[in-house]
């Protein structure tokens, strides 16, 4: 059990969830025409209205009021100041060195980080400079045309997701990512690829992760088998990003092939680190800094801000009267850009990996929600799929519509139809339409009584459906930096004001070790009866399939 719910905060913020529960949405416009010149902010080149929520200038000040009580202002300085607040694995949490674009110091353990993180970012642009302009050659003298990152989770999602959203800017090799352990990932990537223009890199924080291992000896014996198993050709076809040195050496990997982070990096903070290489590979180091000096920007901006001007603190916030007070505990993400149609999946992973927990930093149980299923698409795709659930669903489903001014593909009419549509859809779930309004468009359109009173409680919209909208001028690397850091301290505020701690994950490990005992009695034919009987008939199943 915590307290925070009995924090004389907390149940201000229960009582105004209760004044509030009769407004609607309109209401609020309506009453204030300076509610949007009001509820709006703007830093480090991202736009935020956030005017379209339940909310009032008082639901603000109170939640800011939970924020200050529950510590927030000191959590953010301890992250920056490289206090250990991953206090589970007794680590700093300094993502934020790794774009830190000032001569600030950043000390761990009473060293600076600082050099250590240039030195890594040189080598990054002497390799990728390398590769790109065809100096770095294959073992057989051949150019290098197509890049394979192999890695999972942190290691694979943020660079994946930028080297997408960053497309535009692609000028350097062919990049694929390989994830799954299921093999038709890498077989299918790797088939019509030819293993002398090829460059593997192997991403993982711990070179621990199974599923990462695995694929890498199947793309080492692909690669071999092109070589007549000549183990030589593996230093130029083969690098490394990882933490941990000994096992990359252990798997044969040279040390001088391997592009070094540190344990300060959490998983799904390091596309920022060595493990944005294909990223620097696709579009090169300088726009590799680019997307650095953006993120740092929001870094700024959120350590300095006032709360409540402070884009994460006020997101954060935002989301936390939703969950926690509205009781409306999913959360979609919603992209009008094309270039960012893995962004979903990737905050999935730095929202749900941080703060999906239910025990406190303390050791004790949460008596309150905590984070929200996050899940999007990008629109207008989304549109013709669940938008249905968000404007007339049983659920309510805050959404970010996030969206660019300008596309880097003005062609025609095709970005103010796609802005039209992002608008739209914010203002229809905001408004929503009444019977009245049914009513009256059926009457025009020639429908009699009967038909209106049967087909109007279908087309009634309730609205009320709150949305925040981010606009950028367009996602450059400089912006897509600033909104990705803008996202990761969102979840920090939120795991901070819920006192949990956002950067571990031992929710991930109990299947983990369930799967390396079961994957031994896959292997094995002797019957199983060691598990519950769900888990030994379908195993025994599986061993019957596959004798
Ligand atoms: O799924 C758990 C996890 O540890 C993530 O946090 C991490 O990003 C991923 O596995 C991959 O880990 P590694 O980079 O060590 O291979």
């Amino acid at each position: 059990m915590t307290l925070l719910p009995q924090t004389p905060q907390w149940q201000n913020l229960v009582a105004h969830w209760h004044e509030l529960s009769h407004l609607h949405l309109h209401d609020l416009f309506t009453a204030n025409p300076q509610r949007f010149a009001q509820l709006h902010a703007e830093a480090a080149g991202i736009f935020l209205d956030y005017s379209k929520n339940r909310i009032t200038a008082k639901t603000l000040e109170l939640l800011i009021d939970l924020a200050t009580a529950t510590g927030l202002t000191d959590a953010i300085h301890s992250m920056f100041a490289g206090v250990k607040i991953n206090n589970t694995e007794q680590r700093p949490v300094l993502h934020v060195a790794l774009r830190n674009r000032s001569k600030q110091q950043f000390v761990v353990d009473s060293k600076d980080v600082m050099p250590a993180v240039k030195s890594v970012l040189a080598h990054m642009e002497q390799f990728s400079n390398q590769v790109r302009t065809g100096a770095w050659r294959g073992y057989s003298g051949q150019v290098i045309t197509d890049v394979v990152n192999i890695g999972i989770g942190g290691s694979n999602l943020g660079p994946l997701m930028v080297t997408k959203a960053l497309g535009y800017y692609h000028d350097g090799p062919k990049v694929h990512f390989v994830s799954n352990v299921d093999a038709t990932h890498i077989i299918e990537t790797l088939k019509p690829l030819n293993p002398h223009t090829t460059l593997f890199i192997i991403a993982s924080k711990t070179f621990t992760t199974q599923e990462t291992l695995t694929n890498a000896i199947t793309a080492r014996n692909w690669l071999l088998a092109a070589y007549s198993q000549n183990e030589a050709a593996i230093s130029k076809h083969f690098v490394a990003i990882s933490t941990a040195a000994a096992k990359v050496a252990e798997f044969g990997i040279a040390t001088e092939h391997m592009f070094e982070f540190w344990d300060w990096v959490g998983g799904r903070y390091s596309l920022w680190s060595a493990i944005g290489l294909p990223i620097a590979l696709a579009i090169g180091m300088p726009r590799f800094y680019e997307l650095l000096d953006g993120a740092y920007a929001m870094d700024h901006h959120f350590a300095t801000a006032p709360m409540s001007k402070n884009l994460p603190v006020l997101l954060g916030l935002i989301g936390i009267w939703y969950i926690n007070f509205g009781e409306f505990k999913s959360h979609a993400i919603l992209p009008y850009d094309q270039y960012l149609r893995y962004f979903p999946a990737y905050l999935q992973q730095v929202d749900m990996e941080s703060n999906g927990k239910y025990t406190t930093r303390h050791g004790h149980q949460v008596n309150y929600a905590t984070g929200p299923i996050v899940w999007g698409a990008s629109g207008t795709d989304g549109q013709h799929a669940f938008y249905q659930l968000i404007h007339q669903g049983t659920q309510v489903i805050p959404c970010d519509f996030i969206a660019a001014v300008h596309s880097h593909n003005e062609y025609g009419d095709h970005q103010a139809k796609l802005l039209a549509n992002c608008l739209a859809q914010t203002e229809a779930l905001m408004l929503g339409k009444d019977l009245a309004q049914v009513t009256a468009e059926l009457q025009a359109q020639g429908y009699d009584s009967a038909a209106i009173a049967s087909l109007a409680p279908h087309k009634v919209f309730l609205g009320n459906r709150p949305t925040n909208t981010i606009l950028v001028d367009k996602f450059t690397p400089y912006t897509l930096g600033s909104l990705l850091a803008l996202y990761e301290h969102k979840v920090f505020v939120q795991g901070s004001i819920w006192g949990i701690n956002s950067f571990d994950q031992w929710g991930v490990e109990l299947g983990k070790q369930l799967a390396s005992v079961i994957l031994k009695e896959i292997q094995d034919d002797t019957q199983v009866s060691s598990h519950d009987t769900s888990t030994n008939g379908l195993l025994q199943r599986i061993q019957r399939g596959r004798a």
